[in-house]
């Protein structure tokens, strides 16, 4: 039972709050591609299509995975609140950016394990570049599989060096690939704003390196700089270093609810390696280039469908800069 009586006004203080904490999941290109709707005790989570990657994702196969990763905060942050969340994914097939609706019942007294991963979705940050030394402990990698088949999806690890090192040789050329062709730079310089932006979304300038920090296998960072100089200090300079653990994560079917779902693994995923001071690298290039995708599927996959590529392991000093747009651009109290 809840432990205290909460009146409609601390509701929805509660569910403002809620939804503060989605806007802090990953997105990509730092799109933030969400929109809240509040009316009573639920709250409704929207794709904004205006803010999907028309050449990258045009089935917003992406946008769904961020949307995904977003309703997992809220879900988290509600629970350790006191509520039970009671969630409805697609809930009306005429309205297919309707992404969920989640009501509110009274829940129990947060534990310990809620509120620790609750303390992560701040602490997250995505990490572009090389990671320390140090081995991933496999007692966290085991808890992230057992994480993300409970949200209805799967991890594989790519334990052999030869399959590390295709993936890696992939991404090089989905980068080169989508740096040379004009469509996908183009999209890529509307998300990546000046350093004098006043805007709160995109890839800012500290948000990536200046330079491109070498990895052994070597996974490219995406080019947001575009040779202008942006971007902050490279933390590697000189010799490649550790790439860290590289994961696939897949699900076994491909539409809407299996792409919500790989949102809400991933999330969950990321959190449980925040708690143990790892960070995940993300490279998704190739699976944006619909050949490699196939091929990635056909020959790493087992015939399931790869949803992201990500490296985890331990970051290197601070974490990059991220920012998010304000909660009155994103959510609506509803009459
Ligand atoms: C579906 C998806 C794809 C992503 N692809 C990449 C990628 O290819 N390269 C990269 O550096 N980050 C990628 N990201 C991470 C986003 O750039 C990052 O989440 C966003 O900039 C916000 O920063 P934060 O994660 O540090 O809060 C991706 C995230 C999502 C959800």
């Amino acid at each position: 039972m809840q432990t205290r009586y909460r009146t409609s006004a601390d509701m929805a203080e509660d569910m403002r709050r809620a939804v503060e904490d989605a806007l802090w999941a990953p997105s990509v290109h730092n799109t933030q591609p969400w929109r809240f709707g509040v009316r009573g005790s639920r709250i409704s989570l929207r794709a904004d299509p205006d803010r999907r990657l028309g050449v990258a994702d045009p089935k917003g196969r992406e946008m769904l995975i961020s949307c995904g990763a977003a309703l997992y905060n809220l879900r988290l942050s509600l629970r350790a609140q006191g509520y039970e969340p009671v969630l409805r994914l697609l809930p009306d097939p005429d309205r297919p950016h309707l992404l969920a609706d989640v009501h509110l019942e009274p829940g129990e007294e947060p534990d310990q394990q809620t509120l620790g991963e609750y303390a992560q979705i701040r602490r997250r940050r995505s990490h572009r570049g090389a990671f320390r030394p140090e081995t991933v402990p496999a007692g966290v990698l085991t808890a992230m599989r057992y994480d993300v088949e409970r949200e209805g999806a799967r991890l594989i690890e790519a334990v052999d060096s030869h399959v590390k090192g295709a993936l890696a040789a992939l991404t090089d050329a989905a980068e080169h690939l989508q740096r040379r062709t004009p469509a996908y730079a183009a999209e890529i310089s509307r998300w990546a704003p000046s350093p004098r932006t006043a805007r709160k979304d995109g890839m800012q300038e500290g948000a990536y390196p200046k330079q491109t920090p070498e990895t052994s296998p070597n996974f490219p960072t995406r080019d947001w700089a575009r040779g202008q100089g942006w971007g902050a200090e490279p933390p590697h300079p000189g010799q490649p270093g550790v790439a860290g653990v590289a994961l696939l994560l897949v699900s076994d079917g491909e539409g809407p609810a299996d792409w919500l779902h790989t949102g809400l693994a991933l999330q969950r995923a990321l959190l449980r390696a925040a708690e143990s001071d790892l960070a995940a690298a993300f490279h998704t290039q190739a699976l944006e280039v619909p050949e490699l995708r196939a091929f990635i599927r056909a020959h790493f996959c087992r015939d399931a469908y790869p949803q992201m590529l990500l490296r985890i392991g331990v970051p290197e000093g601070e974490g990059l800069e991220t920012v998010r747009r304000p909660i009155d651009d994103v959510m609506i109290v509803e009459p």
